[in-house]
């Protein structure tokens, strides 16, 4: 099928740094004018930050990988994106796919890697598409790296950086111990540095606008807002701008005639806030130095006609499905929880279900293998204090009678 038509057609709608036609990798070779050392300070100068959910310091990890011993080195992009809540890293991989290669382009100069690896979510056949045709061009101008497509089959676990290494190695896809870390033994054993897509555009829009615009700016970042919202979107922003901005200005509010009851701020692996609770910065760190709630800035907003045990039900349904059943806590824990959860509103024996989610939600954060059941129980743990109202009138009484997706 010939594709460029549609290309096109998204090109010309999408908001772009680059010419897609002559794309020119200002930004690389001013940074590989500078020496590898020197593009990690700048990057460090920045105050990157991991856009992946992590938010790991970018230039520790790159500085890291560079100084191993290990030879070959690799450069691994993260495309998997499958946080419920998040869609950004598709919009930059269909309409700005060329910032996205010179980012990996740079990155793979400061760490001396020459081959680099985009990981791509399975589902994500179109912009795997427009990714795969437009990489010749950026060979031309970035001859010193070599860009490779492997397409995931639609796991989210494989967006865990080192279920992701097997992933690409031709294993299933499970959590690896660490340390030690990538940056010291990752791809085939060898120093692998591994960024998410928006980490690495971030690198691009470093080094082709500067430094100082990208300060001046406030250290742009991109946000997704979904769910019960007037305007379901991604959009960019300063990092740590407040949470009730994005839902009440970006997302445009709830829908007419209803209230906002939660909000998971980054994703539906974070802990959900109520209406009350929504000013406070979309950031790394709270201001009183407390972990940060942005996640990977997927916004999700339920609003007051939703059911919140139906809400945990659905949450813990997906988790359930996606654990990739190495370490029994997420495996059977979370499809036990989820079960417990189905009793409740369904009324079998519900009292002990409470009893059961309760005692589980601790068991199963502590004694997992890697964050996927953590994530799932942040959110779980939050609903089922927040909004044990909820809970107790399925238990005690006839239910709340609110919306169910079933
Ligand atoms: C279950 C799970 C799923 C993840 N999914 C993604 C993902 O889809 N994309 C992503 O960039 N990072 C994801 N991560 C985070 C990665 O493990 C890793 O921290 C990230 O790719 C590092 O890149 P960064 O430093 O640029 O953020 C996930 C982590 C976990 C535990």
């Amino acid at each position: 099928m010939n594709f460029e038509p549609l290309l096109s057609k998204l090109f010309s709608r999408g908001v772009t740094s680059f010419d897609h036609d002559f794309p020119d990798f200002f930004g690389y070779r001013y940074a590989t004018e500078m020496g590898p050392e020197k593009v990690i300070e700048v990057i460090r100068e920045a105050g990157l930050r991991g856009r992946g959910g992590a938010g790991f310091p970018t230039a520790v990890k790159w500085d890291y990988c560079r100084k191993a011993s290990g030879s070959p080195k690799y450069l691994v992009c993260n495309a998997d994106e499958s946080e419920p809540g998040t869609f950004k890293d598709v919009q930059i991989m269909m309409y700005d796919p060329h910032a996205l290669f010179e980012g990996i382009g740079i990155a793979a100069y400061a760490i001396g890697a020459r081959q680099a690896y985009i990981y791509v979510r399975g589902e994500f056949d179109l912009p795997a598409r427009i990714m795969e045709l437009r990489i010749p061009k950026a060979h031309i101008s970035m001859q010193q790296v070599q860009i490779f497509i492997h397409r995931g089959a639609g796991a989210y676990i494989c967006g865990e950086e080192t279920a992701l290494l097997d992933s690409i190695e031709g294993r299933r896809g499970e959590p690896r111990l660490k340390p030690p870390y990538p940056a010291e033994c990752g791809l085939w054993g060898k120093p692998t540095v591994i960024n998410n897509v928006e980490t690495l555009t971030s690198v691009s829009k470093i080094f082709r606008f500067g430094l100082d615009n990208w300060k001046a700016k406030g250290t742009p970042k991109l946000y997704c807002i979904s769910g019960d919202i007037i305007n379901s979107r991604v959009f960019e922003a300063p990092l740590g701008i407040k949470l009730r901005d994005i839902v009440y200005n970006y997302g445009g509010g709830p829908l007419p005639g209803r209230k906002v009851q939660a909000v998971f701020p980054g994703g539906s692996s974070t802990a959900p806030l109520r209406d009350d609770e929504l000013d406070i910065p979309m950031d790394f760190k709270m201001p009183d130095g407390k972990p940060g709630i942005i996640g990977s800035a997927g916004t999700i907003v339920v609003d007051d006609s939703r059911c919140m045990v139906d809400v945990a039900r659905n949450i813990m349904r997906f988790y359930a499905h996606e654990s990739c059943g190495k370490c029994t806590p997420c495996r059977d824990g979370n499809a036990l929880v989820h079960d417990a959860l189905n009793d409740i509103l369904e009324g079998r024996d519900a009292g002990y279900a409470m009893e059961y989610i309760e005692r589980m939600i601790p068991r199963i954060f502590t004694d997992c293998f890697c964050p996927l059941a953590k994530g799932a129980m942040n959110a779980l743990g939050a609903i089922f204090t927040k909004w044990r109202a909820d809970f107790e009138s399925h238990v005690f009484g006839s239910g709340c009678g609110r919306k169910r997706i079933g």
